[in-house]
């Protein structure tokens, strides 16, 4: 491209530069992807914080601060709230009390609260519990696989096609996740192709939306582009959401690269809580009062009310004795 006057690359739309340009069409597919579109109107906000911002914490989090948490988090228009997962205690001891934090929440009528479910027995005890909707969580990256739920990629998928036919048979929505989209703790970088693989097999098997984790916030916006380039090859962006951890302080640029080219679900976590357990050094997760600032002052419409949020920030951060990792909850309270 060494050819094109600067003026005309920064000037032109990607459809005038192809009328001017027609030679130029194959040698730009890859990158028409980075192009800026339109934003949604709407972007789905999909917090996550009571369960990847609560799941790592060493001391034992008192299960009534997780329901408060959850029922005020379910006061702020937030359409999906993750409440819990159905794990195993030995491995994640702080989601032991998932049963008890699903049958005392209030459940709003505009929000979903849905639950990990790694196998048939998690998805079995999150029915009993009351669980109306589930996810399913596999990885891009083979060690992650192995050390995050003690399976290969291939073992994972065989169990969720068994937790997806069962949830098919009684009307349960099955949401997914692909760790290590952006990267693995143990394998370094992985290649786009082999994320795009996993999402393919998961969208398959019949997950109605998969959430690219970049489990351990090592993306960049050049990054997600390019995975989000390979993965939307196999599954509309209507299918798909972003799952970003902020190590790397590049969370939000990553979200907002993802919204250029169409996706438009976003989970997050009130006060930037979290980490996983097999993610060493990995930190939180955007925080939602930041995704919901930015959103927000673009004109775009998410139904939650910042305000609450960051109420509900201050409260687990209080009870956490920890200050927050939202920006805006810091600027905020500042200027208060
Ligand atoms: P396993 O040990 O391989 O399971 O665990 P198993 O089938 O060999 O069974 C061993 C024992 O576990 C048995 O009990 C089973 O009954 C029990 P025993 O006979 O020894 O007493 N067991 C269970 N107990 C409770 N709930 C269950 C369950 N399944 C078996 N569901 C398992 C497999 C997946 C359960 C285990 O590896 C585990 O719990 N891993 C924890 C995974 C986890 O929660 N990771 C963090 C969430 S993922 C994440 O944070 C990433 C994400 O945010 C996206 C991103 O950021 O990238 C989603
Ligand atoms: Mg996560």
């Amino acid at each position: 491209m060494g050819n094109i006057p600067t003026t005309v690359k920064h000037c032109l739309s990607y459809e005038q530069l192809i009328q001017g340009y027609p030679w130029l069409g194959s040698r730009l597919q890859e990158e028409k992807c980075t192009l800026t579109r339109e934003y949604p109107e709407y972007v789905k906000i999909i917090e996550v914080g009571p369960r990847d911002g609560l799941q790592n914490e060493k001391e034992m989090v008192p299960t009534r601060v997780k329901i408060q948490l959850i029922n005020m988090l379910s006061e702020t228009g937030l359409p999906v709230i993750e409440a819990t997962s159905f794990v195993s205690s030995k491995w994640v001891p702080q989601m032991a009390d998932h049963t008890e934090v699903l049958q005392a929440i209030h459940r709003s009528s505009h929000a979903r609260y849905p639950v990990l479910t790694p196998n048939m027995h998690g998805f079995q005890d999150a029915v009993a519990a009351g669980a109306t909707e589930v996810a399913v969580f596999g990885s891009a990256s083979e060690t992650f696989s192995q050390k995050n739920i003690n399976c290969s990629i291939d073992d994972s998928m065989l169990r969720f096609e068994e937790v997806i036919c069962t949830a098919k048979q009684q009307q349960i929505p099955v949401r997914g996740y692909v760790s290590c989209a952006l990267g693995c703790p143990y394998e370094g970088p992985i290649e786009p192709t082999k994320v795009a693989e996993v999402v393919k097999r998961l969208y398959e098997l019949g997950c109605y939306e998969v959430s690219l984790g970049d489990t351990i916030g090592v993306g960049t916006p050049g990054s997600m582009a390019k995975m989000l380039h390979y993965v939307m090859k196999e599954v509309p962006s209507s299918a798909l959401a972003v799952h970003c951890h902020d190590t790397y302080g590049q969370a939000l640029a990553n979200i907002l690269t993802a919204l250029q080219m169409g996706i438009c679900a976003v989970d997050s976590s009130v006060a930037g809580l979290g980490g996983c357990p097999y993610a060493q050094g990995a930190s939180g997760n955007v925080s939602t009062e930041d995704v919901l600032y930015m959103l927000h002052g673009m004109g775009i419409k998410t139904g939650v009310d910042l305000s609450k949020v960051i109420e509900a920030g201050d409260f687990i951060c209080k009870a956490l004795k920890r200050k927050t990792n939202s920006k805006v909850a810091q600027a905020r309270s500042k200027s208060s």
